[in-house]
């Protein structure tokens, strides 16, 4: 394969502690070499070290957000200076249900996207159009928009090291998933978009994963698509054993 697929697990606002150990504990040993794929979930700050300490060397642990700023009165918020104290290596940026609820807005996402790659977190950079967008046909431009503002002033190397998700706002927790062919598509705009700002070289080693109802039975079909370098999923990375087949599926 020319990138090495990534699955993102992200976990929302589910899961105690003992069920996020237990599901560590449970997937550690069974996970593939990091080195066909990287095994990532995101879960609540609350217990990120506690699930860094305990990570296989195949699996790592992610955030869901974070602020962009290193400190001050943003009460409730949790800075990329202390989620680096946690230890974990990925952080969901600009996911929808941030966007649609807690304000997120294209500029906050990419002062995001600038915080995390100086503190060394790689961003999983979330993009994608309501069903609205989708009947309208202007999906392209939309998700262009996004992907522009989103790496403003974010150099080459510094893209390198970001990876993007295209998450179709109506396919996430609806059941509903694009086909493949409508996933591939818009991925392949994106990866068009990157090699506008970036270049071919950059663009062809960028990672972009879609999210929208990723399950053990339509994950073959997303993933043999050229331009789809893996998943970030929700409902379906919550159980063990699905997360395994997902992991297995990219490998
Ligand atoms: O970040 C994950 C997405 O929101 C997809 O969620 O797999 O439950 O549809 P879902």
């Amino acid at each position: 394969k020319l990138r090495r697929p990534v699955i993102a697990g992200n976990w929302k606002m589910y899961k105690t502690r003992d069920e996020a150990l237990q599901f560590i504990y449970a997937v550690n040993q069974e996970v593939p070499s990091r080195d066909l794929v990287e095994s990532v979930v995101c879960a609540n700050d609350v217990f990120l070290r506690d699930l860094v300490k305990r990570q296989g060397e195949n699996i790592k642990i992610g955030a869901q957000n974070m602020h962009y700023a290193e400190n001050g009165a943003f009460t409730g918020e949790t800075s990329p200076l202390m989620l680096e104290t946690t230890g974990v290596e990925y952080v969901i940026i600009g996911h929808s249900e941030r966007r649609a609820m807690f304000n997120e807005t294209d500029e906050t996402v990419n002062l995001k996207a600038h915080a995390a790659i100086k503190h060394e977190l790689t961003p999983i950079i979330c993009v994608g159009e309501s069903l609205e967008i989708r009947e309208a046909g202007t999906t392209d431009q939309v998700v262009k928009n996004q992907v522009v503002k989103a790496y403003l002033n974010i150099d080459r190397n510094q893209a390198l090291k970001t990876i993007i998700a295209y998450e179709p706002i109506w396919a996430i927790g609806t059941g509903k998933t694009a086909t493949p062919e409508q996933a591939e598509e818009t991925i392949k705009n994106i990866r068009g978009v990157m090699k506008d700002l970036y270049g071919a070289d950059i663009a062809n080693q960028v990672r972009i994963l879609y999210g929208g109802s990723v399950n053990t039975k339509n994950v073959d079909s997303l993933l043999a698509q050229e331009n789809i370098d893996g998943a970030l999923v929700g409902g379906a990375s919550l159980d063990a054993a699905s997360y395994l087949t997902l992991v297995n599926a990219a490998k």
